[in-house]
């Protein structure tokens, strides 16, 4: 086991409709001029937004609406325009993991002279910065980003898209499994698939003998693989929106990375694929998870493998290359079965002219040649998206 701090102070507020009472002090504590970031339309159509406008009756609130998927440098440098105008004490973020990665990001803008962008690129001149506090109210199950330090925003312009980290994770997040009910089937998906991926990319790491990570993961992974498809097949099952929710959170809030050496693997090759044909993350790592499994078994890997097979799928057998190819063949059924595409070209990557950039692009970023459990190089990388 490797050393590592642990330090979170977001405050989660978990359960139905608890924003009607907790909302108002939650957000006011920080001050009375509130930032309310949010995305496209969907807050509007489930009546979120005027039950929010609502319980802030009263305060300064400046909007920033539009937040895209896969959210923009643009999108921030507006937001920083907007927190220094207003002066404002506090970011209210309501919608998913894009919504409140600009939010976290505007944060940090807000005390911060020149373009955003450099702090995107910089994150530890980042984190020398102040922040606005951030609360959140979370709309989709997925990223974790509503108790981490990280943000993930796009530059058009140069075909990048990059984790940041600031010096706080969100001061307060309100987690409604009643407010995934209207996520859309798509995003369920790809929101689970990306819940499965963040205890994967942990799961599979090189640190030796933190058996307290892996048996962590082993439990969310069951509970991410059990209650997907129940809220496919049921939008407003209440245990199973729970589940993910929670499941998402805890995947990615710190307590599963702690003793590892954390170099992950699919999400910087997903990443370049974000960053150049503006994919949905987790359709992506649906996509790329399994022909990286293919890719990295081999006679070192198998044993680990085989215990993701036994512990987390209930294979049985003695052979530990029989069940670690049964086990990424289960994995690969359970993604399928959530209804994502499965290869490229089904997202309109039909030609490999920009697989060189990108894989170059993601060994420089994410270090894969030296920091992952099966390090990569270019070359490796451009039979990954081969393969898929
Ligand atoms: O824009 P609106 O109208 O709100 O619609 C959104 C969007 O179109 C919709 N949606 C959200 N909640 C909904 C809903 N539709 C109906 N009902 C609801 N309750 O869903 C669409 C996708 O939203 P988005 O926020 O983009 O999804 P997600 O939460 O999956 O976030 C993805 C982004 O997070 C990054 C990804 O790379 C991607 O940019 N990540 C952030 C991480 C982090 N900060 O720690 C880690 C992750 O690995 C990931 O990279
Ligand atoms: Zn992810």
């Amino acid at each position: 086991m490797e050393d590592f701090r642990f330090n979170n102070k977001t405050d989660i507020r978990f359960g139905r409709n608890r924003i009607e009472e907790e909302l108002r002090p939650a957000v006011q504590q920080f001050g009375d001029r509130v930032l309310l970031v949010y995305g496209g339309q969907s807050i509007k159509r489930s009546g979120l937004y005027d039950q929010v406008k609502g319980l802030l009756n009263g305060l300064s609130v400046t909007e920033l609406p539009g937040i895209a998927p896969n959210p923009k440098i643009d999108s921030v440098r507006d937001g920083q325009k907007l927190a220094k105008d207003n002066d404002v004490d506090v970011i209210l973020a309501v919608g998913g993991g894009s919504v409140i990665d600009a939010a976290k990001v505007i944060a940090s803008a807000k005390f911060y002279a020149g373009d955003p962008w450099d702090l995107v690129i910089n994150a530890s001149e980042r984190t020398k910065l102040a922040q606005v506090p951030v609360v959140d109210i979370l709309t989709l199950a997925a990223t974790g980003t509503e108790m981490n330090y990280g943000s993930v925003i796009s530059n058009p312009e140069t075909h990048q898209k990059l984790g940041t980290y600031g010096p706080n994770s969100p001061a307060v997040s309100f987690l409604d499994p009643t407010l995934t009910y209207t996520v859309p089937a798509n995003q369920t998906a790809a929101g689970s698939m990306d819940i499965m991926s963040h205890l994967l990319e942990q799961y599979f790491d090189a640190a030796g003998a933190n058996d307290v990570s892996k048996g962590l993961i082993e439990g969310l992974m069951r509970a991410v693989i059990k209650w997907a498809p129940v809220a496919l097949e049921t939008p407003d099952d209440y245990d199973a929106r729970a589940n993910l929710m929670w499941g998402a959170t805890m995947a990615l809030n710190g307590i599963v990375r702690s003793g590892n050496q954390n170099g992950w693997t699919v999400h910087p090759l997903e990443h370049e694929l974000s960053a150049y044909y503006d994919i949905t993350h987790g359709v992506g790592l649906g996509i790329l998870t399994p022909r990286w499994m293919e890719f990295a078994l081999n006679a070192d890997t198998e044993a680990l493998f085989a215990r993701y097979g036994r512990n987390v799928w209930d294979l049985r057998g003695d052979d530990d290359q029989m069940v670690a190819n049964q086990a990424i063949e289960a994995t690969y059924n359970w993604i399928e079965n959530l209804g994502i595409p499965m290869t490229l070209p089904e997202v309109g990557i039909a030609d490999e002219k920009n697989f060189v950039a990108m894989a170059d692009s993601a060994v420089s970023v994410g270090r894969l040649d030296v920091v992952p459990y099966v390090k990569l190089n270019t070359g490796d990388v451009v039979s990954i998206y081969k393969a898929s």
